[in-house]
């Protein structure tokens, strides 16, 4: 695992853009595992800026997501969904059919888990995945918990995260309770994973899960794990 520090927001940006566009230039159609949050904005912005000026071209590059909320479609503005194609994909020149959510409103979540996981298999795995961490050590919406879950799945989630993600909502109460995530299965196949964090509150979290022991109540202490994991992170 590489621990790099920074000393900007604008530094880890450019770092992790560069990163995933690398990825793109040496295999064009590479499959981009991609993250929301505030922490991968300026990574997107970046990616953005890379591509108008033409140093980077996304038109065969698969994209597949961590996570949606449950109940959520792409229309309403808080769905992850609408952040991505809003934040980035509308503004290159991705393919918009090959930009993958998992699908919040499905009938069966159970079902849209499994299809997910498949699907990410048939398309050869993630080459590069893009990571945020939260303040309870989640990676996608993988809670602290008693196992580490493999698959694609439904989950409620932590009071703390719901706390944290209310920034989003007018009230507290209209942040969904449940979500689902692409489990530790995909994300730990995936060829080269990227975690990004910024902010002084971010650091302890982010220590426990680099040199702290691998638990599942820290989730994101499982890429101590994964052999090409780069952790970049700014206390600003
Ligand atoms: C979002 C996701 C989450 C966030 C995490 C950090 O797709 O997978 O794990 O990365 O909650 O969120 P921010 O970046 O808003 O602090």
């Amino acid at each position: 695992m590489k621990f790099i520090t920074v000393d900007s927001y604008e530094k880890l940006s450019r770092m992790t853009a560069n990163m995933i566009c690398a990825e793109v230039i040496s295999k064009p159609n590479a499959v981009l595992g991609l993250a929301t949050g505030s922490s991968p904005l300026g990574t997107y912005a970046k990616m953005i800026e890379y591509n108008k000026n033409g140093d980077v071209d996304f038109s065969e590059v698969t994209s597949v997501n961590l996570d949606e909320y449950v109940g959520l479609d792409g229309s309403n503005d808080q769905s992850y969904r609408y952040f991505m194609d809003t934040n980035l994909f509308s503004q290159i020149n991705i393919d918009p059919k090959k930009t993958f959510v998992p699908n919040g409103c499905a009938e069966d979540l159970a079902k849209e888990g499994e299809n997910y996981d498949n699907f990410i298999k048939e398309l050869g795995g993630i080459d590069i995945q893009l990571l945020g961490i939260g303040l309870d050590g989640h990676i996608g919406f993988n809670e602290p918990d008693d196992v580490f879950i493999k698959e694609t799945h439904e989950v409620a989630l932590d009071p703390s995260t719901i706390e944290a993600n209310a920034r989003f909502f007018e009230k507290e109460e209209d942040v969904p309770r449940t979500a689902i995530t692409m489990g530790m299965m995909s994300i730990m196949q995936a060829k080269k994973v990227v975690l990004i964090a910024n902010g002084k509150n971010k650091k302890e979290i982010v220590e426990k899960a680099v040199y702290g022991p691998i638990t599942p109540q820290v989730p994101a202490s499982i890429l101590q794990l994964h052999p090409d994991v780069t952790v970049i992170y700014s206390e600003n």
